[in-house]
């Protein structure tokens, strides 16, 4: 595995080591767990080299969220993927400072409307733009062929992927598998700001989602209307909603995939969650 911090060192490797050689990207705000290391070995076994990117974005952030005490733990996360197997096939590009990726005086943002009018897009506003300008500069910076992200973000997933589509970017992406603990939690670097207690607690989140898949392959109206009760009885669902997966609005008659997702506040500490589904 070998480790850079500058665009500059990044440049010199892409360029004289992987010209020839199909690469993938896992781009990542670091504090690495199971779901980010299974995204890194799936991109190991299809592409000759993974680029993995730590770096946590300041423009995806808003002004109340965590920014500040978003766990940066670089050592770890460099032995944790040190320890994988085909681990010289890594180049981990972890920038020690925002200009690497922002140069002096960096003004462009790019924004994809139209998928930000649910979820997240409505309770985070302008989270969307600030990734969207990050991974358009990741993928410019590591050329790479191939994208790597988690389901767990789903709606970013949705976003980014219709970036690439507009802007006919030469990269594709791969959407996989939400990573989950025995309880069901969906890994996430955020779950360590909660007690044990709490993260027992949050394994609501993917009961309720589960729930609410079953009694919509029932029910569709049954399930909008548990939907419902559930959001308003419970004040800690920030969003809890039932939508068509393509077009995040409501299932009509045309939908064909369903997304069930949920916001969930477990103390000063927000989780999101989701589940696919054909019908
Ligand atoms: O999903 C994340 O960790 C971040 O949003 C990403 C894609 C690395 C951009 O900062």
């Amino acid at each position: 595995m070998k480790l850079v911090t500058t665009k500059s060192e990044l440049d010199k490797v892409i360029n004289t080591e992987h010209s020839e050689l199909s690469v993938g990207l896992v781009p990542t705000m670091g504090n690495l767990h199971l779901g980010h290391l299974s995204l890194v070995k799936t991109s190991l076994s299809k592409t000759q080299r993974t680029i993995v990117t730590i770096f946590v974005n300041p423009k995806q952030f808003g002004e109340n969220e965590d920014f500040g005490k978003y766990p940066r733990t670089l050592e770890q996360d460099l032995k944790k993927l040190n320890a994988l197997p085909q681990s010289e096939n890594i180049l981990v590009f972890a920038p020690q400072s925002e200009r690497e990726i922002y140069p002096e005086g960096f003004s462009t943002t790019i924004e994809v409307s139209g998928l930000d009018h649910a979820l997240c897009g409505l309770h985070r506003p302008g989270h969307f733009k600030g990734v969207t300008t990050v991974v358009y500069q990741l993928f410019k910076l590591t050329n790479a062929h191939l994208a790597f992200f988690g389901q767990k973000d789903y709606q970013q997933f949705r976003v980014i992927e219709k970036m690439v589509q507009d802007l006919s970017l030469p990269i594709n992406l791969s959407m996989e598998p939400i990573v989950r603990e025995k309880s069901g939690l969906a890994l996430s670097s955020r779950n360590q700001y909660m007690s044990p207690a709490q993260k027992e607690e949050a394994s609501l989140i993917f009961k309720t989602l589960s729930q609410l898949k079953e009694s919509f392959l029932e029910n569709p109206d049954k399930a909008m209307a548990s939907r419902e009760r559930l959001l308003f009885a419970e004040p800690r669902w920030q969003y809890l909603e039932i939508l068509d997966a393509h077009s995040l609005k409501e299932v009509s008659e045309q939908t064909s995939k369903v997304l069930v997702a949920g916001a969930f506040t477990m103390g000063d500490t927000r989780l999101i969650d989701n589940i696919l589904f054909r019908i």
